[in-house]
C-alpha cells in the first residue's frame, strides 16, 4: 500500500478555508480515493478539548509559550492518533491548518520565534510536513468585510486579536511560501467559492499523477 499524501490549507482569518478544505476533500474523494478531512486545533478527541481552552480560556487566558506549547500538544495527539496512521493506510489527509499556523500565529504574531515552534513541532510530531501547504491569500480588506459579516462580536480568543497581529500573521505566512515554494502553493482566494476551489485543486492536481 503507498503512503497517502498529506494537504494542509492555511491563511489568516475569515479566508474561506473550512469551506475549500471540504470542497477539496470532495473533489478527492470524487477521483476513488480514500480521504480523511480534519482541522487544527482539533481533529481528536484530546485535541478538540484542547481546542475548546484555546479557543476560550479560562481565567486569564494563556500567555504565548503557554499557547504555543498547548497547540503542539494538541498537534502531537492529532498527528499520531489520526493523521500518520490515515497516511500509512494510503488515505489522503486534508487539514484545516497545521503547524504553519502555529509558526505564523504564535511563532511570528506572539513573538515566540519561529526556531522555537518548530522545536516543539519536532518533539510533539516528528517534525512531519504536509506533501503540499496551500496558502489561501486574501486581501486583507476582504477579509475584514467577510469577518464582520460571519462573526460579529462573537469572535474567539484568537480571532479576536487586533489589527496588527493579524497583519503580522498574514506577513509570516507569506513569507513562509517565498522562503519554499516547492512546499506550498500560494492560491488568490479572491472571487467565488467555485473559482477558489478551481484554483486550489489544480493546485494539487499534480499530487495525483502516480496514483491512479
Ligand atoms: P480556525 O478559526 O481556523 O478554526 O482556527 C482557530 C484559531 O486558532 C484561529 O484564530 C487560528 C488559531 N490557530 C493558532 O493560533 N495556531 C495554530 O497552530 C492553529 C492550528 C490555529
Amino acid at each position: 500500500m503507498n503512503r497517502g499524501r498529506f494537504i494542509a490549507l492555511e491563511g489568516g482569518e475569515g479566508t474561506g478555508k473550512s469551506t475549500q478544505s471540504r470542497l477539496l476533500a470532495e473533489a478527492l474523494q470524487a477521483c476513488g480515493l480514500d480521504v480523511v478531512l480534519t482541522r487544527e486545533p482539533g481533529g481528536t478527541p484530546g485535541a478538540e478539548a484542547i481546542r475548546q481552552l484555546l479557543l476560550d480560556p479560562p481565567g486569564m487566558g494563556w500567555g504565548a509559550r503557554a499557547e504555543a506549547l498547548l497547540f503542539a500538544a494538541a498537534r502531537s495527539d492529532h498527528v499520531e492518533k489520526l493523521i500518520c496512521p490515515a497516511l500509512e493506510r494510503g488515505a489522503w489527509v486534508v487539514c484545516d491548518r497545521f503547524v504553519d499556523s502555529s509558526r505564523a500565529y504564535q511563532g511570528g504574531a506572539g513573538g515566540v520565534g519561529d526556531e522555537a515552534v518548530r522545536a516543539l513541532h519536532a518533539v510533539g510530531s516528528d517534525g512531519l510536513r504536509p506533501d503540499l501547504t496551500v496558502l489561501v491569500d486574501v486581501d486583507p480588506a476582504l477579509v475584514a468585510a467577510r469577518l464582520a459579516e460571519r462573526d460579529g462580536d462573537t469572535s474567539d480568543a484568537i480571532g479576536g486579536r487586533g489589527a496588527e497581529y493579524h497583519a503580522a500573521v498574514g506577513t509570516a505566512f507569506r513569507r513562509f511560501a517565498e522562503g519554499d515554494p516547492r512546499g506550498f502553493a500560494v492560491v488568490d482566494g479572491g472571487g467565488s467559492i467555485e473559482e477558489v476551489q478551481a484554483r486550489i485543486f489544480a493546485a494539487v492536481a499534480p499530487l495525483l499523477e502516480g496514483t491512479a
